[in-house]
C-alpha cells in the first residue's frame, strides 16, 4: 500500500479532491492511505506564522524551515520520498508517475508566495516536482495532480488488468481514437474496421492512428 502525507497550509483545498471519486475509491479499497497535514499546526506564535520576509529584501514572503522541518520529521520515514513541489523541478510525466506508484511513502511539501526557505531542499528533500512551465499560487494543485496521476497506476484502482497500459504516453505515443455506440451518430459513423471483430485488424488501425495522431500533434514524442 501507497503512503502519502501532503504537508499545506490548506489542507482543505486537497481534502475536498481526495474524498471524490477514484482517489477516494482508491483509499476506500486500501490500494493508497491520504493524510493531510496542516502545517499551521507546527507553527509558532499567537499568528502561527509559516513565512517571513526575504533576507537580502525584495518583494514576497518565503516559507519559514522550522515549521516545514517539523512537519516532515513527524511523517518521514527510512524509505520516504519528501517531494517539494515548485517550478524549479522536474518536470512532471508519465514516466514519473509510474516510478513514483513503486514508492512506498510519499511526502508532498506544497510551497506558495515566492518559495520556501532554501535549506528546506538542501537537508529535507529528495525529489523537486513542477507540473509545467508556469507558476500556481499554491504548490497544494500542483500535489494534487501528481498524485491523481500517481494513484491511478497503484494496482486495482483502474479498470480491469492493464487498463492504464494503453494510456497516452504509456508506450510514448497519444491514444488512439476511441468510440462507443452509437455506430452511427448524425451520420458520424464509427469506423468500419472497429466494427469488424478482427483484432489483428484492430490492433494495425489503432497503432497506426496512434501514430499518425502523435505525429500530427506531439512530434517531439517520436524522437523520444
Ligand atoms: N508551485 C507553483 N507552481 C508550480 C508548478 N508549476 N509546479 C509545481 N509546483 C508549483
Amino acid at each position: 500500500m501507497l503512503a502519502i502525507d501532503v504537508i499545506t497550509i490548506f489542507p482543505g483545498m486537497l481534502n475536498g479532491f481526495l474524498a471524490e471519486s477514484m482517489l477516494k475509491r482508491a483509499a476506500q479499497k486500501g490500494a493508497v492511505a491520504f493524510q493531510t497535514v496542516n502545517l499551521r499546526d507546527f507553527a509558532r506564535g499567537v499568528h502561527q506564522t509559516t513565512d517571513d520576509r526575504p533576507y537580502g529584501g525584495g518583494p514576497g514572503m518565503v516559507m519559514m524551515p522550522e515549521p516545514i522541518f517539523e512537519a516532515v520529521e513527524k511523517v518521514r520515514r527510512e524509505e520516504s520520498r519528501v517531494i517539494l513541489m515548485t517550478p524549479q523541478g522536474r518536470r512532471f510525466d508519465q514516466q514519473a508517475a509510474q516510478e513514483l506508484s513503486l514508492a512506498r511513502h510519499l511526502v508532498f511539501i506544497c510551497g506558495h508566495y515566492e518559495g520556501v526557505d532554501e535549506r528546506v531542499r538542501e537537508a529535507l528533500v529528495t525529489d523537486e516536482i513542477s507540473i509545467g512551465d508556469y507558476v500556481l499560487t499554491n504548490g497544494v494543485v500542483a500535489a494534487a495532480v501528481v498524485i491523481d496521476a500517481v494513484v491511478r497506476l497503484l494496482p486495482g484502482v483502474v479498470g480491469g488488468e492493464g487498463a492504464t497500459s494503453q494510456d497516452s504516453f504509456s508506450d510514448g505515443l497519444l491514444e488512439f481514437p476511441q468510440y462507443t455506440r452509437p455506430a452511427d451518430f448524425r451520420g458520424m459513423k464509427v469506423p468500419e474496421v472497429l466494427l469488424s471483430g478482427n483484432h489483428p485488424e484492430i490492433a494495425r488501425w489503432r497503432r497506426e492512428q496512434a501514430e499518425k495522431r502523435t505525429q500530427e500533434r506531439r512530434p517531439d514524442l517520436l524522437g523520444r
